[in-house]
């Protein structure tokens, strides 16, 4: 495995491997690597010959500026976590991926005036213009990313078509903790018991899937409920989509393809989840 840390440095490498014939798979994160983060990157070496990590906190994606303080940074603890399995981390500095102010403006239309996009704005704009310049610099066969964050990566999907980038973008499943939890970045933050009551939230959703309704508003309204139940848990919302569209669905016949995605407070640690009804 190499560290590198300049855009100049890794066009260097990635033109030779490029013209050995090489295919790249590539994981852009934001560190704080987890098992979430693992799965991707094995899935990104089973499937090319060479694997691309890259681990940059983007500030521009950030709305809120004391989730961005508190995100938690370990580049040598991550080096460590990944040795095995990737062969480039390109661990960037802000000046490397932004020499100047970022100003690209993209439009996702109906994809963004939803959930994430209403909650975080600009979030998903910040998103699309460093995995755009990563994208850019790598120039990968393949991109894996997390179905956890399933409203990001309909839009990178979008972002590709729009773009026609050369790049097949790839979905890996979410990996929890063995108490249901997403594996997050931010769980860091969350002492033990605050895991556990988080965890809770991905029950009561397995648990609304069993109450056998095609009525959404049912479903919704069950989760709304006991959520309520749980002390320190705050809903930002929870809401049945079409997985194509993004937009709500009112029943789950509606279409073949639905997810539910849901977004909470646990004091002052935003979490965000993905269950598929269908
Ligand atoms: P980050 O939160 O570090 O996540 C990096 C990738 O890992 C994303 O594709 C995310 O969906 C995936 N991931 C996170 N938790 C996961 C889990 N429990 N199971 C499976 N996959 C998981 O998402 C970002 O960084 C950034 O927005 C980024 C795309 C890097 C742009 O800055």
């Amino acid at each position: 495995m190499i560290l590198i840390q300049t855009v100049e440095k890794l066009n260097e490498v990635l033109v030779r491997l490029r013209s050995n014939g090489k295919t790249i798979g590539f994981v852009p994160t934001m560190g704080a690597i987890h098992d979430g983060h693992i799965a991707l990157i094995k899935k990104a070496k089973s499937e090319n010959q060479v694997a691309v990590l890259s681990i940059f906190v983007n500030s521009l994606q950030f709305n809120n500026p004391d989730d961005l303080e508190k995100y938690p940074r370990d580049l040598e603890k991550d080096l460590l976590l990944v040795e095995n399995y990737v062969d480039i981390v390109f661990a960037p500095s802000h000046k490397e991926i932004y020499p100047t102010e970022a100003t690209e403006k993209y439009d996702f239309g109906e994809l963004e005036t939803v959930m994430e996009g209403v909650s975080r704005p600009g979030h998903f704009n910040g998103v699309a213009i460093v995995v755009k310049r990563l994208f850019d610099f790598v120039q990968p066969n393949k991109a894996y990313f997390g179905e956890k964050d399933f409203q990001q990566l309909t839009i990178i999907r979008k972002l590709v078509e729009q773009l026609k980038l050369d790049v097949t973008i790839t979905a890996c499943p979410t990996v929890r903790e063995p108490n249901g939890l997403a594996m997050s970045s931010r769980n860091l933050r969350l002492s033990f018991a605050k895991r556990n009551i988080a965890a809770k939230v991905y029950g009561i959703i397995k648990r609304s899937q069993e109450l056998e309704t095609p009525v959404v508003k049912k479903i919704v309204d069950f989760v709304q409920t006991e959520v309520k139940k749980l002390e320190p848990i705050k809903l930002d919302y929870f809401a049945i989509v079409d997985g194509n569209t993004l937009q709500l669905v009112e029943f789950l016949n509606d279409t073949e393809n639905i997810v539910a995605c849901v977004a909470f407070y646990i004091g002052d640690v935003r979490l965000i989840d993905m269950v598929r009804f269908k």
